[in-house]
């Protein structure tokens, strides 16, 4: 059972024991025991109640994206698109929500409607992370009103985790997570206490992180984090 769990990406041999003798894991319903063999094609697992499977039907993929490329599948403008940076061997995967043309950094994409729907969907919330930078300083006053919401159309923003993560008399860069998907969201909040995004990076999709994946490189997805995505 725990090489079963391990190879089902949900954590490692060691921790997945540990789920087992925390009456975590069931099969066919019934708690697991450490040593349980697993017949693949007919036993039930889950893992607090959620299925585990072995097999993936679907394709995961995420991409640094650079800037000067467009999320779409064709550009009217005959811009760069992201889908021309995707390996051959990525199939009829898409881009999962969008990032602006001069935005760069973690972009995810499958062929898996339900979870690209459910990762979208303004209700759920998911959060994402940016690395921003803007010139010069930032006081105290702007930063607690980006993180209490600032009034975009008429309709103010949720509130945001704002973090200074270096700052001198040139530049600053911040950590901002919000959770929304509005138009050039967040831009325009810094836009809306007085300073200009300079540079705009996404590091990550609630607790999916870019990492080192070089700028314009694309990877699979690991099992733990099509897992992690898949229960979100
Ligand atoms: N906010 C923006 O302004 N642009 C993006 O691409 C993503 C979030």
């Amino acid at each position: 059972i725990n090489k079963y769990l391990a190879t089902c990406g949900v954590a490692s041999r060691r921790a997945c024991d540990k789920l087992i003798t925390d009456g975590k894991v069931s099969i066919n319903g019934k708690r697991a025991e450490l040593g349980t063999d697993v017949n693949e094609k007919k036993d039930k697992v889950t893992v607090d109640g959620v299925p585990v499977t072995l097999r993936e039907e679907h394709e995961y993929f995420i991409m640094n994206k650079p800037k000067g490329y467009v999320c779409t599948v064709k550009d009217d403008k005959g811009r760069k698109t992201v889908m021309e940076l995707l390996p051959e061997e990525a199939g009829r995967v898409y881009p999962v929500g969008r990032l602006d043309y001069d935005t760069e950094g973690l972009l995810l994409f499958t062929d898996d409607g339900d979870l690209a729907f459910r990762i979208t969907h303004p209700r759920n919330e998911i959060t994402k992370t940016y690395l921003v930078k803007v010139e010069g300083s930032i006081g105290d006053n702007e930063l607690n009103r980006l993180r209490a919401g600032v009034e975009l159309d008429g309709k103010r923003t949720n509130k945001s985790v704002v973090k200074v993560i270096e700052t001198d008399k040139a530049f600053t860069r911040l950590h901002v997570t919000v959770s929304e998907g509005r138009y050039h969201l967040v831009r325009r909040m810094f836009e809306a206490v007085g300073k200009e995004v300079v540079f705009l990076k996404r590091i990550k999709i609630g607790e999916l992180s870019l990492g080192s994946l070089e700028r314009g490189k694309v990877r699979r997805l690991h099992a733990d984090e099509i897992f992690y995505l898949k229960n979100i």
